[in-house]
């Protein structure tokens, strides 16, 4: 049995599709007031039944009487709440599970500093002295599903108003992986001992200039749309002011500054020890958009 935490959230439902078609039997630790509904309907429609415990890595108990329960336990909670890290690595450690797979980011390998990559590394220097026979996957940038709030947001975006804006000129390379080679890549090191103790970037098939990447969606949607750029510095001006007259603002000058970095990172040590072979962009924007509209 598998013991999967954090299954209510964006990467839940993908994974436990995935690991119930492999044949495993799944628990999920979810909290009480979550909203399980696209959990239990993953579980009718791979035909099987699912465990389900109530708790929280507020409470170790909670999370000790889930472990008892498995052989082993994905963690896909984001690594940036080292407090629920710290809760969970003790509850685990006095329940006596051994394998973990925990699902960090790429965030951690961004040259810029910021508070969530520091409490990133700083979760995974703790799983790394943990006694647990541990994987860190650190996926880039995930898409793939109606519930992302990266290229499902901008296709809507596009398909409403007709336009994009981005911020700089567009040279800078990204390399999003699609959400089902995500949960693949957990399947494929769950019982991998090969991958056991090691931390391995997992990554779309190529990486693209952004620009580039806005002709791909142009040519799937079959839809022209006018790109409107910002430079950069103007841009962190401009974010900066209304960061600064917004007490809650939905974006700050530290992501404009982000957006212009390459985002580009080497799979190989995956492709080699679990036969990661990701999807193309264009293949997985294509079953994206055939996805929003109903097409699936
Ligand atoms: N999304 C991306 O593009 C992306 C990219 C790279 C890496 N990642 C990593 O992938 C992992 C999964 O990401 P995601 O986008 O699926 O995350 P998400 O949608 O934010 O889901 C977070 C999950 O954590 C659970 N959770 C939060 N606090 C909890 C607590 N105190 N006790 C128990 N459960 C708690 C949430 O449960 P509730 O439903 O109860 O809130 C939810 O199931 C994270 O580690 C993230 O950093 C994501």
């Amino acid at each position: 049995m598998i013991l999967l935490i954090g299954a209510t959230g964006f990467l839940g439902p993908p994974v436990l599709k995935k690991l119930l078609e492999t044949g495993y039997e799944m628990s999920c630790l979810i909290r009480t007031d979550s909203d399980r509904t696209d959990l239990l309907d993953t579980a009718k429609s791979a035909g099987k039944e699912i465990l389900f415990s109530c708790g929280t890595l507020r409470s170790s108990d909670s999370i000790i009487s889930a472990l008892k329960k498995a052989d082993s336990v994905i963690y896909m909670v984001d690594l940036e709440h080292t407090d629920l890290l710290e809760n969970f690595l003790e509850a685990a450690s006095r329940s006596g599970i051994k394998r973990a797979v925990f699902i960090s980011s790429t965030t951690v390998l961004i040259p810029q500093d910021s508070r969530v990559k520091n409490q990133k590394i700083n979760s995974e220097k703790l799983i790394k002295s943990s006694e647990l026979d541990y994987t860190i996957l650190r996926p880039t940038m995930i898409y793939g599903s109606k519930d992302d709030n990266n290229f499902s947001k901008m296709i809507m975006f596009i398909k409403k108003r007709g336009f994009f804006v981005i911020f700089g000129n567009g040279n800078n390379l990204i390399q999003p992986i699609f959400i089902e080679d995500v949960a693949d890549s957990i399947t494929r090191v769950i019982d991998n001992k090969k991958t056991y103790g090691k931390i391995y970037n997992i990554a779309g098939r190529d990486s693209l200039k952004y620009r580039d990447m806005l002709d791909i969606v142009r040519n799937k949607l079959k839809k022209h749309f006018r790109i409107i750029k910002f430079p950069l510095k103007f841009s962190r001006l401009l974010i900066s002011i209304y960061a600064k007259i917004s007490g809650n603002p939905s974006l700050t000058p530290g992501q404009i500054e982000r957006m212009g970095i390459d985002k580009t990172y080497l799979y190989q040590k995956a492709a080699d020890d679990f036969h990661l072979s990701p999807l193309s962009f264009e293949d997985g924007i294509e079953r994206l958009i055939k996805e929003l509209e109903g097409k699936n």
